[in-house]
């Protein structure tokens, strides 16, 4: 058998095995695993490399309209590069419905942002923030049927938040179409209270978003998603898990049989509150929701990583430039937490950290390592297995890991567009020196060397609806 490409002599990781196997790759896909494979146009040397499923993030934010005058720092250009760079062959990015706006013409803009100027494949959730009976009972079905099966509510954000009868509505049309939804779990109201309670006290610097957005809020408003879930019947995707309390949560709806999917980040296993409270306005670099915690809530969310609780891994990449007035310093930033805009930079360093900190350091094997950072969103969003392992027929998405590659962490390799990483300086043992999209190397060695190459992709219903039993679940 002929093959376009073949990588040899590397160490084939997927999410249950590790094994020594050459790949050759055919028209954008795996069509062999086997030893000594020769007859290809390209042959790529992987001794002393890991090949593994290329990344996949199933939450980012990209070009994203983030309120008056202020501008997210990546469009679809620059971040699918920094995704490159960080060894991920998929980003599954937000498409933001505008209040008063559809479905559909939402979709239309966010495609013209992607079209073209992505450099790994791409898909798109949908952001339901005003869930009239229109969009729920004709738009999206429709959209369910024509690939877009995920969607994402807030429970915080003036102008994104929704009320509990407006969950509970999209939660159902969730049920009946075959879609899972996602929901940012903070307690809005609890959270303006605070600010104002912040306000009378005149407490207005950086490290005052840490504190109106405490434990108890995300808490409280993740039991609620989880009861409405449970209530209505539905899987859902509880988001960027900061802390033990809200974890817990999730045990415990698992416990009662609810099917669940958990999701936490880098910044809740590396930062704290305290990188909030720095010199100046320095702590507006960290401000993000939910609001790093403290050395406590880092280690309950490595042993929910550990032990399954969370299923995925995922960056929250919402960039801002730090050193501008379109972005976190911006006029009224500068003189109150709450008009900083929400979003830390982390597409480039989530993989690159999580290896090092987990897999390096004993914490996770690395075949958890796969299935956190890859395969689970594969599944969970309806894409594998053409995407999120190495399998025959699955597409050629490959990332070659260099696990004695030192690297310190510095905002200029990462090639997105903030102009600071929140992890300046951190050093890492493991790194992605190839990455190859269908087939395509994309990346090598911290540059993208095919550009525009990336497709949108179309996905089916998630894994955790198809394997629900539709039997009710709601106890008396
Ligand atoms: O602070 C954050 N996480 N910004 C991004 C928007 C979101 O809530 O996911
Ligand atoms: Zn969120
Ligand atoms: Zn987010």
């Amino acid at each position: 058998m002929r093959f376009d490409t073949v990588i040899r002599n590397g160490t084939v990781v997927t999410a249950s095995d590790t094994f020594v196997s050459d790949v050759g790759i055919r028209d954008g896909r795996i069509v062999a695993l086997a030893a000594d494979l020769t007859e290809a146009d390209e042959v790529i040397d992987a001794t002393g490399l890991f090949v593994l499923p290329g990344g996949i993030d199933s939450h980012v934010h990209l070009d994203q309209p983030s309120g008056d005058g202020i501008v997210m720092a990546d469009d679809f250009d620059s971040g699918t590069r920094s995704a490159a760079i960080g060894g991920n062959s998929t980003v599954l990015a937000f498409c933001m419905q505008e209040k008063g706006q559809s479905l559909r013409e939402a979709l239309k803009i966010y495609h013209a942002k992607a079209d073209g100027k992505c450099h790994v494949d791409v898909s798109f959730h949908l952001v339901i923030t005003d869930p009239t009976a229109e969009v729920l009972g004709q738009e999206l079905p429709a959209l369910v049927e024509d690939g877009y099966t995920s969607l994402k509510v807030f429970m915080t954000y003036e102008g994104l938040r929704l009320r509990d009868d407006e969950i509970l509505a999209t939660l159902d049309t969730a049920r009946r179409t075959g879609a899972l939804v996602m929901v940012h779990c903070e307690n809005e109201d609890a959270i303006r209270y605070l600010i104002g309670r912040h306000e009378e006290e005149g407490k207005l610097a950086p490290k005052y978003h840490a504190t109106t957005r405490p434990v108890a809020a995300e808490r409280e408003a993740t039991h609620r998603a989880l009861s409405l879930a449970e209530i209505v019947d539905v899987p859902i995707v509880i988001v960027h898990v900061s802390n033990r309390e809200a974890m817990e949560e999730i045990r415990r709806a698992r416990q009662r049989g609810q099917k669940i999917a958990g999701e936490t980040c880098p910044q809740y296993l590396m930062l704290t509150a305290d990188d909030l409270d720095l010199e100046g306005l320095d702590g507006a670099k960290f401000v993000c929701s939910p609001p790093p915690r403290d050395k406590v809530s880092q280690d309950a969310c490595w042993e929910g990583i550990e032990q399954g609780v969370f299923d995925l891994f995922s960056s929250d990449h919402c960039p801002f430039r730090f050193d501008d007035p379109e972005g976190k310093l911006n006029e009224k930033g500068k003189r109150h937490f709450r008009w900083i805009p929400n979003g830390i930079p982390g597409v480039a360093t989530r993989l690159p950290i999580l290896f090092s900190e987990g897999v390096m350091k004993g914490r996770i094997d690395i075949n958890r390592f796969v299935a956190v950072t890859s395969t689970n969103h594969a599944k969970l969003y309806g894409m594998y297995p053409q995407k999120g392992t190495i399998a025959i027929g699955s597409d050629a998405d490959i990332a070659l890991w260099d696990p004695q590659e030192r690297v310190t962490l510095t905002n200029e390799i990462l090639q997105h567009g903030a102009d600071y990483t929140p992890y300046e300086g951190q050093d890492i043992q493991g790194w992605p020196v190839r990455l190859l999209v269908r087939g395509q190397t994309i990346m090598e060695r911290g540059s993208v060397v095919e550009a525009g190459q990336g497709q949108y992709q179309s996905r089916k219903r998630s894994n955790l609806i198809a394997d629900t039993n539709s039997g009710a679940s709601v106890r008396p």
